[in-house]
């Protein structure tokens, strides 16, 4: 099984993702978070909106509606520009993204034979109303826009002055020609962007453009990827997006190649002055802001954070999330199910923790294998309520990535797992 085969499977098994109307076939570009990927994505969301909005003063959030007014998506650009080329082999009539088509083969292991590609737009079309005619408009292809949009109303409801900027988190929707590699490429996901603004200035916009691509690469590494898995590529002008006046995307080293992870893009005054809004500074003059715009994944961070942390150590699967990501943080064990004094005595720490931290309960099969099923779902410490606990008030505190056990009082154990 290669890598990815196992992280699928591991996904499925501890409920971390599973396909999309799984019942029914599924459907392609879909997928539902089970009950482990659920707390991870939200541990991600939790981790960015803190590091972007919480621990500044220059940032403020949003959370605007999925589906706006279609004129909104004419301004933007997206209607007439938000396009993928696809192409379509004649033998196998296997359908490709044009740009991605390099060094693949037919399944006559020669050459395809690409019909001309033909461009599809990404928008995904919804309708709404109960009579005809019925009001076409789209979900929304990027978050961003709602941003856009209520620039006005955040400047005059806050008392933010450039440079700031609006944070938001939420879903987007793609009507992708090629969904795959998991969830990597998905038709409905979750973003996580901020919309930076700046004075319209080469050398301001220069300045922060720089400064988030730092920012945002140092909070991967900060949670947990490993350094060498990550690195900074510059967009050819041709391959940047209709609002893009310069963009690079961090890229994660995953299973299937060099891969974007976010994308910190200098929008200029595009979407602005697209938009006809202007801001008015201190002395009363009027200008049109740029944008530097960092935008991320939570789903395809969620996917790569699992990537990451899998490791095989001897016989274990452990998957090394950061502590602050793993959806339990600990898990409390009685040493023998049968015991019913160790029971109560483990039911006791367990509810002592249960308020401060998510932390899981388990009491089935033996010791060991508590250990392996919490190591798999990255749980970082494992707490064991032995024979000595009922006379001494100490327990075992089992470290994930060392196997190493400490002796911790029941009275420390909250200060010691922070
Ligand atoms: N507002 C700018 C914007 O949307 P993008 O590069 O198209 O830029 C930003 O998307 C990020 O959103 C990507 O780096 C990726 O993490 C995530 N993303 C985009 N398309 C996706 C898809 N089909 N499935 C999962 N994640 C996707």
């Amino acid at each position: 099984m290669d890598l990815i085969e196992k992280i699928v499977s591991l996904a499925k098994r501890r409920g971390f993702i599973f396909p999309g109307s799984e019942i029914y076939g599924g459907l392609q570009g879909f997928w539902d978070y089970g009950p482990l990927g659920t707390e991870l994505k939200r541990n991600i969301k939790q981790e960015w909106w803190k590091t972007m909005v919480y621990d500044r003063d220059d940032v403020v959030g949003l959370d605007a509606a999925v589906i706006m007014n279609p004129q909104v998506w004419q301004a933007s650009g997206h209607v007439d520009a938000f396009t993928d080329p696809l192409v379509e082999c004649k033998k196998c009539h296997q359908r490709f993204r044009a740009d991605q088509t390099v060094g693949l083969q037919c399944l006559d292991n020669q050459a395809h034979d690409f019909t001309a590609p033909k461009v599809f737009n990404l928008l995904t079309e919804v309708y709404l109303g109960v009579t005809e005619p019925k009001l076409k408009t789209y979900l929304r292809g990027e978050i961003t826009q709602g941003v856009f949009v209520n620039f006005k109303n955040v400047v005059d409801s806050s008392r933010i002055k450039i440079p700031f900027g609006i944070a938001q988190i939420g879903k987007a929707f793609r009507n992708e020609i090629t969904p795959g590699n998991f969830t990597f490429r998905s038709r409905e996901f979750e973003q996580m962007e901020l919309e930076f603004f700046v004075k319209p200035d080469a050398t301001e916009g220069q300045k922060w453009f720089d400064y988030w691509a730092k920012q945002r690469l140092d909070w991967y590494i900060d949670l947990g990827i490993k350094k060498d898995n990550l690195r900074f590529r510059e967009h050819e002008p041709e391959e940047r997006a209709h609002y893009a006046r310069a963009a690079q995307d961090i890229e994660y080293h995953s299973p299937f190649g060099w891969k974007e992870f976010e994308g910190i893009h200098h929008r200029g005054d595009w979407d602005l002055s697209r938009h006809h809004l202007n801001y008015k500074d201190e002395t009363g003059k009027e200008y049109t802001p740029w944008v530097i715009e960092t935008s991320g994944g939570v789903d395809r961070a969620a996917l790569f954070f699992l990537i990451d942390a899998y490791a095989e150590v001897g016989d274990r699967l452990v998957l090394k999330l950061h502590p602050k990501l793993a959806p339990y943080k600990t898990a409390v064990f009685p040493l023998l199910a049968n015991k019913p004094d160790l029971v109560t005595k483990a039911q006791a720490v367990y509810k002592l923790l249960k308020p401060l931290l998510p932390v899981a309960w388990d009491d089935r099969g033996n010791i060991g294998k508590r250990y392996y099923a919490q190591d798999e779902i990255g749980t970082p410490w494992c707490i064991t309520v032995d024979f000595d606990t009922l006379s001494d008030d100490t327990v075992t505190v089992r470290d994930r990535d060392t196997a190493k056990q400490n002796r911790v009082s029941i009275a420390k154990l909250a200060d010691y797992l922070k």
